[in-house]
């Protein structure tokens, strides 16, 4: 049983978790009365944080094909080649986030065409104003605990733009596959048969390095990340094979005293590189006297997004889990909430 003062947040988290794919299946059946004319060269997703994931879910899920470039940007500005033929999604939980806001300005200004996605906040205000397509999500969640919300209309708009044919089956095939997943790892006692609780067991006291195994899988690696600092309140790395065996992988040869402490978390998909796999293997190799932990968690599915959702998924378990060892609220963000009002404050 998940015990001490803390045990409310982290029940809280997993229920909030235990809903991701019935989110999936929510924003299947919503009807959304929007209509996207043709000739869009690319897609630029604004947000921050939990809110911009869900764009990076969907850059991996479309880089395999023909589609257009799509870009995440997470900044007061958009890149300069957004214009009139760019589709802008503009995504903010809140709808609160001034980086968000000041892109979406910045998108009406360059004539980028745009839809909101959001519980409401000033950007839904804004949006509702100027007349922009509103898609309004479910509210009352961590923004970070409602990525189907913030994902899975994302995809269904990049379909209707003709940019993503089919998706809707594996939207279909992600939620069944994270039903299977949340039957075997949600546990408020959870024991030594729950792999991400016995993972995260693992990381207990060290640094957790994740490794996606090819660019195609960097968002779950970023997500891993991203939820190990909100959730469990600790640091952690992400880097993608190849690219770090030609910078970080050398970092590993440091003094003892720092490497000692990390943990390799290497995410595997269903069908890498088949140089990557070597690579894998020659990195453990030659790594094997300096990194004592490498732990490996492989994705289940077929489509590119179930397989990257069950990496997410098992992360997001495995981070609430490290909460609880710590003894730590994975709900609350108080640092991000502070600076946000200090922000504010001017
Ligand atoms: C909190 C979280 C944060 C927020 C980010 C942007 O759960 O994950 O990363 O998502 O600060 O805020 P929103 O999502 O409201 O635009």
């Amino acid at each position: 049983m998940i015990s001490g003062v803390h045990a409310k947040g982290v029940k809280q988290m997993l229920e909030y978790i235990h809903g991701l794919p019935d989110q999936l299946e929510y924003c299947l059946q919503q009807e959304y009365r929007i209509t996207i004319a043709g000739g869009i060269s690319n897609v630029v997703v604004a947000g921050m944080g939990g809110s911009a994931i869900g764009g990076d879910v969907l850059r991996c899920c479309l880089s395999t094909r023909k589609s257009v470039p799509v870009l995440v940007s997470r900044d007061y500005r958009l890149p300069g080649f957004v214009g009139r033929d760019s589709l802008v999604l503009a995504v903010s939980y809140s709808g609160n986030t001034e980086e968000t806001i000041s892109a979406f300005e910045d998108a009406r200004a360059k004539g980028a065409r745009i839809i909101a996605v959001t519980t409401g906040g000033h950007l839904g205000s804004l949006a509702e104003k100027a007349g922009i397509p509103l898609i309004t999500i479910p509210a009352g969640l961590p923004p970070r605990a409602a990525l189907g919300y913030l994902f899975t209309p994302l995809a269904l708009m990049a379909e209707m733009a003709g940019l993503a044919d089919g998706i809707r089956d594996e939207i279909r095939e992600t939620a069944a596959v994270l039903k299977e997943i949340r039957e075997e790892l949600c546990a408020d006692d959870p024991d030594g048969s729950n792999s991400a609780f016995e993972l995260a067991l693992e990381l207990k006291d060290c640094i957790p390095v994740i490794w996606a195994a090819g660019s195609d899988l960097e968002v779950a690696a970023m997500r891993w990340k991203g939820q190990i600092n909100e959730n469990a309140k600790a640091p952690a790395y992400y880097n993608c094979f190849p690219e770090l065996n030609h910078n970080e992988f050398t970092g590993l040869e440091g003094p003892e005293m720092l490497t000692k402490r990390i943990a390799v978390i290497i995410l595997r998909g269903g069908n890498e590189h088949p140089r990557i796999g070597r690579r894998m293997d020659i990195t453990r190799e030659i790594l094997n006297d300096r990194i004592t932990k490498f732990l490996t968690v492989k994705a289940r599915g077929r489509s590119r997004m179930a397989q990257l959702f069950s990496l997410i998924y098992t992360g997001d378990f495995v981070s609430t889990y490290l909460a609880a060892i710590y003894g730590v609220d994975p709900v609350p963000v108080n640092l991000i909430e502070a600076l946000k009002k200090r922000l504010q404050d001017g």
